[in-house]
């Protein structure tokens, strides 16, 4: 059975003034063990999708589930086997300590202290929390209150987690730990997870998967690796030994290959484009006739940042009728 499954979610908002349609026949699923990655603009609908999983928001239309219980039916049951930390709210107890808050969130899902202190502790010392263990919340950093939020909901220890914008307002370091700390869930704890976050970086470090949504569309459902693949250029960098080549630039602008070319005091620099792998061969011999000795040579490595950008300007395009 999938640990999540949406068919043709559909969410309007609507006021006086306007209607919105946030969510707009979405449909996808989200097998035990996964880290998917939920991306989209401002105002795409990753949170209305989430908020409609927990039973916060109501649908319009489309059926939900997790684990097989149905939101509309069978939320106690269904929030049995979820927790959430929903974008910038931190609904934990400011006047109670990291420790208490952990202890109280676990405690109305069931989870006592006896049975939980090991984890706990382990959630503790795996986001750096462990000498605010007895502080209040209140005094904590703005990141610290988010990692304790976090601590909360992973102390519930729930198969299905969402985070949605984890990562923000945290610093550099503490990106990193709850990168480590999210591989760990899935790898060791065998959880699912899905993750919202504007941070390409990070989705792209933890996730197998991305869903990007955009105007509350699917517009990619597909392997992390896919997506690089599909916009992964033939774009080549080549230093050259050496800045004066003149031969040997103007026989490449001869192979009708789109070159750019630059130096500084020592060196050629040349980017190209290749319209086949084999291309390379060619211009490593061309280098070779001319003595020109290679330093290096690198690949430009398309990132999900660029990919997202892409998707999400061609679907802009698309709505706006002029593609
Ligand atoms: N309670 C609400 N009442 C009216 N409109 C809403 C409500 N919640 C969300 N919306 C609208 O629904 C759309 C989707 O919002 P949503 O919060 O799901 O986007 P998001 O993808 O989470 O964006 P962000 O990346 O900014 O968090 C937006 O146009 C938003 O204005
Ligand atoms: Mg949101």
């Amino acid at each position: 059975m999938s640990m999540l499954e949406i068919h043709r979610l559909r969410k309007t908002f609507a006021s006086k003034k306007q209607k919105v349609v946030a969510v707009d026949d979405v449909s996808f699923t989200v097998q035990p063990g996964e880290m998917v990655g939920l991306l989209g603009p401002n105002g795409a609908g990753k949170t209305t999708i989430i908020k409609s999983v927990l039973g916060i928001i109501q649908p319009d239309s489309g059926t939900l589930s997790v684990k097989g219980f149905d939101p509309s039916r069978q939320l106690k049951q269904l929030l049995s086997h979820t927790a959430a930390v929903l974008e910038g709210s931190r609904n934990i107890y400011w006047r109670l300590s990291v420790w208490e808050n952990i202890c109280f969130f676990a405690g109305i899902h069931g989870i006592s202290v006896a049975a939980g202190k090991s984890y706990f502790e382990h959630l503790l010392a795996t986001f750096n929390l462990k000498e605010k263990r007895d502080s209040e919340v209140r005094l904590l950093s703005q990141g610290m209150k988010q990692k304790v939020a976090i601590c909360c909901a992973l102390a519930k220890q729930t198969s299905l987690v969402f985070l949605d914008e984890p990562t923000l307002g945290l610093d550099v370091e503490t990106s990193y730990e709850l990168r480590d700390a999210l591989k760990d869930l899935v790898q060791n704890e065998h959880r699912t997870v899905v993750v919202s976050s504007h941070a390409m970086d990070v989705i792209q470090d933890i996730c197998q998967r991305a869903i990007i949504v955009s105007n509350g569309r699917v517009i990619a459902d597909e392997k992390i690796s896919d997506l690089l693949a599909l916009f992964e250029s033939r774009t080549f960098k080549l230093v050259v030994d050496g800045a004066h080549h003149p031969e040997l630039l103007s026989e490449l602008n001869q192979m009708v290959l789109p070159v750019s070319s630059s130096t500084n005091d020592r060196q050629l620099i040349l980017k190209v484009n290749l319209p086949t792998a084999r291309d390379l061969y060619a211009l490593i011999d061309l280098l070779r006739e001319h003595g020109a000795e290679l330093e290096t040579i690198t690949q430009a490595a398309p990132d999900l940042e660029k990919v997202f950008v892409n998707l999400v300007r061609k679907e802009r395009e698309r709505c706006n009728g002029t593609l």
